[in-house]
């Protein structure tokens, strides 16, 4: 009698842990995963679906795992959210690959995470013209923080005739802008000027440069640029050098004009000592927001150049471009000049105190005998 009741037992034992153990521990993926394109030169917009069962989970959270990237990239970037969906940049010359997992935690999961399977989607935009045709040597600098100067090259393939066209678009505009003031060499676009991006500072801004020679199109390229790393600060200015007693060099300067905020730029000094016939090297020092530098003078050189260069520190970028120098030479007496402006001096007080001397001496001759010497001194 026992074993059978015990069999039955330890059957619905088991079958209860299997059962109670598949239902809390598998969720469905997202349904429909979806990719579109929304025209902004790089954002995709990405939707997705709940899983079927999601109704069944009402004792616990509901949140997607969102990865992305673009085929070729070693890691995928990570979102979690609880929304269907998401809107991420990719680089439309690749293609853009996405997945998605539930994530499902609770009272119906013993407070345990439990995933579900991923579900994948790719994209890519139709690609046109011939790869060769893409425009070359694409490069932007942004000006003082005021203007950002973007140039490029025609393509390989860049038959006579041939109009490019430059558009942008950053997270606040309502749509992809085409540039208005192209720079333009024998009639052909090869360069852009954006005004008024202040908007757009910190954040990524997407850019397409297209074009096409009568009906056809050439290969458009895709770039995605931070405006904060490509800052070039315009020079410092009002550079002044002064020596002090001790033979110190005190450098000061001013932050450049523009919009560049002051407290982004690092500088770098160089001291060149002239030696005679030959020049020396260029010896480099820098200071971090600091405008004024102290420099010893390691040689006793009669001309002296200084030299100071600005560029947007660490502390508001990754990286950025060198202003150009501004420069100031002087020349400093040498030794021997010194010794001689010593001299002038002590020869001055000598023949003053020897004109006294005399004047004493005459005074002497016409007072009274036994007068002190101290009661003439009136004459
Ligand atoms: C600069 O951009 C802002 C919006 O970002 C706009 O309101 C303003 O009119 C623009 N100014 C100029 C001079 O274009
Ligand atoms: C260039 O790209 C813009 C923005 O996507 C688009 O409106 C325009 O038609 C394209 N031009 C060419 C020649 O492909
Ligand atoms: C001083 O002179 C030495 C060589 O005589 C040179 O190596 C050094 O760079 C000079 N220092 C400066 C600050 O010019």
């Amino acid at each position: 009698m026992a074993p059978w009741w015990l069999y039955a037992l330890s059957m619905a034992l088991v079958w209860g842990c299997v059962a109670s153990s598949s239902y809390h521990a598998t969720v469905a993926p997202p349904q429909d995963l979806r990719i579109t394109d929304p025209g902004l030169l790089g954002s995709l917009d990405i939707e997705w679906k709940p899983p079927p069962n999601v109704q069944m989970f009402n004792e616990c959270t509901v949140k997607y795992k969102f990865e992305y990237r673009n085929t070729g990239d070693r890691d995928w970037k990570v979102i979690f959210t609880r929304k269907l969906k998401c809107r991420v940049g990719f680089d439309l010359s690749k293609t853009a690959e996405v997945r998605v997992q539930t994530l499902l935690e609770g009272r119906c999961t013993d407070d345990v995470e439990v995933q579900s399977d991923w579900i994948y989607a790719t994209f890519q935009v139709p690609l046109q013209g011939k790869l060769e045709s893409e425009v070359q040597n694409f490069h932007c600098i942004y000006h003082d923080w005021e203007y950002l100067k973007c140039t490029w090259q025609p393509g390989l393939l860049a038959p006579h005739g041939v109009h490019y066209g430059l558009y942008y678009w950053y997270e606040g505009l309502g749509h992809a802008a085409q540039c208005d003031d192209y720079i333009q060499d024998h009639g052909i676009n090869i360069g852009c000027m954006l005004q008024n991006l202040t908007q757009a500072e910190y954040k990524d801004l997407s850019i397409c440069v297209n074009g096409s020679v009568a009906a056809t199109l050439l290969r458009p390229l895709y770039v995605t640029l931070r405006l904060h790393n490509l800052a070039k600060p315009s020079p410092p200015k009002q550079l002044v050098v002064s020596m002090s007693a001790s033979e110190e060099l005190h450098v000061a300067w001013s932050p450049p004009g523009g919009e560049t905020p002051p407290q982004c730029l690092e500088y770098e000094v160089q001291l060149a000592e002239d030696q005679g016939e030959t020049k020396a090297a260029w010896a480099s020092m820098s200071t971090q927001m600091e405008t004024t530098l102290t420099i010893s003078r390691a040689n006793q050189s009669r001309i002296s150049c200084v030299r100071v260069r600005g560029r947007t520190n660490i502390f508001c970028a990754d990286r950025g471009f060198w202003s150009e120098w501004t420069q100031e030479c002087f020349s400093v007496s040498r030794k021997e000049d010194k010794q001689l402006f010593i001299l002038i001096p002590v020869i001055l007080s000598l023949s003053s105190s020897l004109i006294i001397f005399m004047l004493i001496g005459q005074c002497k001759k016409r007072s009274p005998a036994g007068k002190p010497l101290h009661e003439s001194v009136g004459c």
